[in-house]
Formats: C-alpha cells, sequence, structure tokens
C-alpha cells in the first residue's frame, strides 16, 4: 500500500521521528511504500477559511505554501499516519496545520486507514490527541489500524518498536 506519514515534531532526531521510521521501515520490509514528510520543517499556515478551495478554487487552496507539496502525496495515500509529540496534551500546532489544511480536499480520498504515533515525556496523556484522531479518522470513514504511544521510558526501545511493527501487520 502506499502510505503517507506526517511528523509533527520539529526535533530531527527524536522520539517522534524515531518511531515514524520504524514504521517507515517496517512497513517497507513488509513491501509498502512509505513517504516521511516532517511538517514541522515545512511552512505550513493554518486554514484562511476563505473558501476559495470550495468556489473558484474547485478543490485548490490558495495559500501557496509548502501544503502544495502535501497535496498529491495526500491524493495518493492509501494509508495516513499521524506522528506527533504531546504538547499540552494534544497534537503539535506542526501538525495541526496541515489536518486543517485538509479542508480544501475535505478528506485525502484514496485513504482506507489511519494509524497514530504519539510520544510525550509523562504518561496517560494521550486522550485529548486520541480523541482528535478517532474523531477525523472517523469523520472521513477511514478504519483505524491501531494506535502506538511512548512516553519517556518506552522510547527508542524493542517492545515500542514491536508495537509499531504489529500495527504494520494489521493492514
Ligand atoms: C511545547 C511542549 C509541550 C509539551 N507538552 C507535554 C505534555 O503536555 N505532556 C507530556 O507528557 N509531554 C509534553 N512535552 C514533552 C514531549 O511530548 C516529549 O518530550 C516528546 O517525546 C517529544 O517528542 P520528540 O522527541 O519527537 O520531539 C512537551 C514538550 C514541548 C516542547
Amino acid at each position: 500500500m502506499n502510505i503517507l506519514i506526517l511528523q509533527g515534531s520539529p526535533r530531527a532526531k527524536g522520539n517522534t521521528a524515531w518511531m515514524a521510521e520504524e514504521y517507515k521501515n517496517a512497513a517497507e520490509a513488509a513491501g509498502h511504500q512509505v513517504t516521511i514528510v516532517n511538517v514541522a520543517k515545512k511552512k505550513i499556515a493554518g486554514c484562511l477559511a476563505c473558501e476559495y478551495c470550495h468556489g473558484k478554487g474547485e478543490g485548490a487552496c490558495v495559500q501557496k505554501d509548502d501544503m502544495q507539496e502535501i497535496y498529491p502525496l495526500l491524493a495518493e495515500a492509501e494509508v495516513l499516519v499521524l506522528a506527533s509529540p504531546i504538547y499540552y496534551f494534544t497534537l503539535s500546532a506542526q501538525i495541526q496545520a496541515p489536518i486543517q489544511r485538509f479542508y480544501s480536499m475535505m478528506k485525502p480520498a484514496n485513504v482506507k486507514k489511519t494509524a497514530l504515533l504519539l510520544s510525550s515525556h509523562s504518561p496517560g496523556v494521550y486522550e485529548g490527541a486520541i480523541a482528535e484522531y478517532k474523531l477525523i479518522s472517523g469523520f472521513c470513514g477511514y478504519e483505524d489500524m491501531g494506535i502506538v504511544t511512548a512516553f519517556l521510558e518506552e522510547q527508542k526501545t524493542d517492545a515500542t518498536k514491536q508495537k509499531i511493527i504489529e500495527l504494520i501487520k494489521k493492514l
């Protein structure tokens, strides 16, 4: 399957990046095609709510920022993985912006399945991010393939790697 991972941490060698890489490695080993986009390194503004996309734009966003590189990847993706650090009990702002910019396409049309990778300092801080992920996945009619979380002592461990591998087995 064609898998797109949106990685929302600015730390290129951080815990979220590690989870995204492990997902990519395991998915590629299973024969899938995987692209990781570090959206935290992109210039992606929030939605302007101008409705250009739903009128004159015919699905195209009026803002010509780095989201323009991501729209074609979203249009092709069959599996969408959101990978984010927990910032103040929710997804990072860097990943919220591209998610909200889905608005011009309403929902990425080829996506069938989704997964969520979260890292945090503390345990038990995932409720907000998971609720948002499940609401969006449900709204779009996607199948949730599972969630892996890793707080401090679970980060970059074989146990977390194994949980990520289990997600891919379900694809
Ligand atoms: C702005 C900010 C807010 C954070 N908020 C939380 C939080 O609410 N709960 C928590 O457990 N960790 C919080 N953290 C810690 C990160 O979630 C944690 O260090 C995570 O593993 C970072 O992922 P990364 O290594 O991929 O950047 C926060 C970190 C930052 C920079």
